[in-house]
C-alpha cells in the first residue's frame, strides 16, 4: 500500500462530535493502513486553548471508547499520535490566521513534510463559520494562487444551506475565495462501499443495464429508514432541519442519481457528475396537482421500540412541543427523460421506523401473460399461485447485499409459483471489513479525486426541486401526518404508492 503524498490535514471545529466520532477514527485507520504518510500532520483547530498532548489524550480516549479496548491498537495509535497536533484559533477573527499559518509551517517542518506539501482544510464547523473561515484563510495567504504548485483543498460538510437561496449564497461566498476544483462537498453516503458499487454493478456487468429503463421497470423504491430518534442533543439541530433537509435532499437524491443516471463516457469526476446532473435536471413531481398529491410529511408519536416505550417527537429533548417538523418524508417523483419516462420513483426516509435499512428496490414489470394464474388455490399456498414481479434489491446497509427475486415452480404435482431469492452478501464473500465512508472520502480528498463529492450545480438542482415543497410545508399551519414510533410511516404514504397498485417494501 502506498501512502499519499505528504498532506497536512487541518480540522476546523476539532472539539465537535464529528471530529472524534468520524474524522480522527478515519484518519487513524488510514494511518494504520499506511495511506496516511507519517509526514502528514493532522492539526485540530478550535477556539479553546489546549496543548498538543491534551488533544492527543482526548482523541485517544474517544477513539478507544468507540472501538472498544480489544479492537484498539495502542502501538498503531502511538505512531499516529506523533502526527496529531492542536492549534487554538478563533475562526471568526481574521487577524489570527497569520499565526495559524506560521504554526502550520512550523509543524510541517517538524514532521519533515516536503516544501510542496498539499494542505486540506476540513470545515467540521457550524454553517455560520464557513464564510469567516475561508475569508481568514484567504487573508492570511493560505489559499495558493491559481498558478501556484501548492495545493489547498477545502472540505465542506452539510448542511449546504437550508434552501435554494441560501445554498446559492454559500456557493457565492466560497467562490469568492476558492475555485470549484478546490471545494469538496461531502455527502458521506457517496463514500459507502455499497453506494460506490451501484455504478460498478450497473456498468461493470452487461446483463442488468439493458433492463433498467421504462420498457422493463415497473417502479423503483429508495428507502433510507432509521430506527433511531433524537438521541443525545440531536433534537435541537433536527427541529430546524427535518427529514427533507437532513436526508432526502442529499443522501436520497444522490442514490436516485446513481441508480438512474446514464453511463458516463469516462469514469472520471466530471463525466460522472455531468450524468448525475442530468438526472436532477429531469426530476419532476410524480403526479400533477398540489404538492400533497406527491409529497407526504409525517412525524413520529410515542410508541414501543423493542417492547420499551419511547417518546413522541414533540416530547424529545430540545424539540418545540408544538413542532410541525417532519421526521418522515415520502415522495412520488418522475424523471422526464428518454430512459425513465412514465416510471414512478418512490422515495422515503424517516426516523423511528421499525429498523435501520437503506436500500434501492427495482421492481420489474409482470410477465406479459400470466400462464399460471389458473392453478387452483391450495390451502395456505393461496398466495403462491400467481407469479410475482421480479425485484432487484441493492441493500446499502446493514447486511449489505444484492438480491434478485424471481419465481420458480414449487416442487410438486401442480404449477405452484414460489418466489425465491438469489443473494450476494458482502459479509459472505469478502472477509475484509468494509471501509468506513469517511476513510474513503478523506483519502479521495488527499488524492484530489472529487468523483464522490457533490458539485455546486448538483447541489443547486437538488435544492431547486425540494425548496417549493419545504416552503409549502413551512408556510402552512396544518400539522403533518403522524405515525407511531417503530411503524413504517403514515397511512398517507401507503396511499401515495398504492395508486400505482404497488406497496412499500417492509422487510422483517
Ligand atoms: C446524516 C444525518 O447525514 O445521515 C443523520 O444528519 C442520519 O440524521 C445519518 O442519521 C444517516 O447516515 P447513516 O450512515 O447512519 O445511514
Amino acid at each position: 500500500m502506498v501512502a499519499t503524498n505528504d498532506t497536512t490535514v487541518l480540522i476546523f471545529g476539532a472539539s465537535g462530535d464529528l471530529t472524534s466520532r468520524k474524522l480522527i477514527p478515519a484518519l487513524f485507520r488510514l494511518s494504520q493502513q499506511q495511506y496516511l504518510s507519517v509526514r502528514s500532520p493532522v492539526i485540530g483547530v478550535a477556539r479553546r486553548p489546549k496543548s498538543h498532548d491534551e488533544f492527543r489524550t482526548e482523541m485517544r480516549e474517544k477513539v478507544q471508547a468507540r472501538l472498544g479496548l480489544d479492537k484498539f491498537d495502542a502501538a498503531a495509535w502511538d505512531v499516529f499520535a506523533n502526527q496529531l497536533f492542536y492549534q487554538q484559533l478563533d475562526l471568526t477573527d481574521a487577524s489570527e490566521y497569520a499565526m495559524l499559518k506560521t504554526s502550520v509551517q512550523a509543524i510541517e517542518s517538524q514532521v519533515g513534510a516536503g516544501n510542496d506539501a498539499s494542505r486540506i482544510v476540513y470545515l467540521a464547523t457550524t454553517p455560520d463559520l464557513i464564510a469567516p473561515a475561508v475569508e481568514g484563510l484567504d487573508v492570511s495567504g493560505m489559499i495558493p494562487p491559481r498558478e501556484s504548485k501548492s495545493i489547498l483543498r477545502v472540505v465542506v460538510e452539510k448542511p449546504f444551506g437550508r434552501d435554494l437561496k441560501s445554498a446559492q449564497e454559500l456557493t457565492l461566498t466560497l467562490s469568492r475565495h476558492l475555485q470549484e476544483s478546490q471545494i469538496y462537498r461531502i455527502d458521506h453516503y457517496l463514500g459507502k462501499e455499497t453506494v460506490q458499487n451501484i455504478l460498478l454493478f450497473r456498468f461493470g456487468n452487461a446483463i442488468f443495464e439493458p433492463l433498467l429503463n421504462r420498457n422493463h421497470v415497473d417502479h423503483i423504491q429508495i428507502t433510507v429508514a432509521e430506527e433511531l430518534g433524537m438521541e443525545g442533543a440531536r433534537g435541537g439541530y433536527y427541529d430546524t432541519s427535518g427529514a427533507m433537509r437532513d436526508v432526502l435532499q442529499n443522501h436520497v437524491l444522490q442514490l436516485l442519481c446513481l441508480i438512474a443516471m446514464d453511463p458516463p463516457s469516462l469514469f472520471q469526476a466530471r463525466e460522472i457528475r455531468d450524468e448525475k446532473m442530468k438526472v436532477l435536471q429531469a426530476l419532476r413531481p410524480g403526479v400533477s396537482g398540489p404538492i400533497e398529491n406527491w409529497a407526504i410529511r409525517a412525524q413520529y408519536t410515542a410508541g414501543l421500540v423493542d417492547g420499551q416505550p419511547t417518546l413522541g417527537y414533540r416530547e424529545e429533548d430540545r424539540v418545540n412541543p408544538n413542532s410541525n417538523r417532519e421526521t418522515y418524508v415520502a415522495m412520488r417523483v418522475a424523471l422526464d427523460n428518454w430512459r425513465w419516462a412514465g416510471v414512478p420513483f418512490f422515495l422515503r426516509t424517516g426516523k423511528r421506523l421499525p429498523k435501520q435499512m437503506t436500500e434501492i428496490a427495482i421492481q420489474f414489470k409482470n410477465p406479459p401473460l400470466n400462464l399460471f394464474s389458473t392453478v387452483e388455490c391450495d390451502g395456505d399456498l393461496c398466495d403462491l399461485v400467481e407469479t410475482r414481479p421480479n425485484t432487484l434489491i441493492l441493500r446499502i446497509q446493514p447486511q449489505e447485499a444484492i438480491s434478485l427475486r424471481f419465481s420458480t415452480k414449487r416442487p410438486g404435482m401442480n404449477y405452484q409459483v414460489q418466489p425465491v431469492s438469489m443473494d450476494f452478501e458482502y459479509g459472505a464473500h469478502f472477509t475484509a471489513q468494509l471501509p468506513e465512508a469517511y476513510e474513503r472520502l478523506l483519502l479521495d480528498v488527499m488524492r484530489g479525486d472529487s468523483t464522490l463529492f457533490t458539485r455546486s450545480d448538483e447541489l443547486e438542482a437538488a435544492w431547486r426541486f425540494v425548496t417549493p415543497v419545504l416552503e409549502s410545508w413551512e408556510s402552512s399551519s396544518a400539522a403533518p401526518d403522524f405515525y407511531p414510533a417503530a411503524t413504517w410511516g403514515p397511512r398517507s404514504a401507503d396511499q401515495l404508492i398504492s395508486e400505482t397498485k404497488a406497496c412499500w417494501r417492509a422487510p422483517k
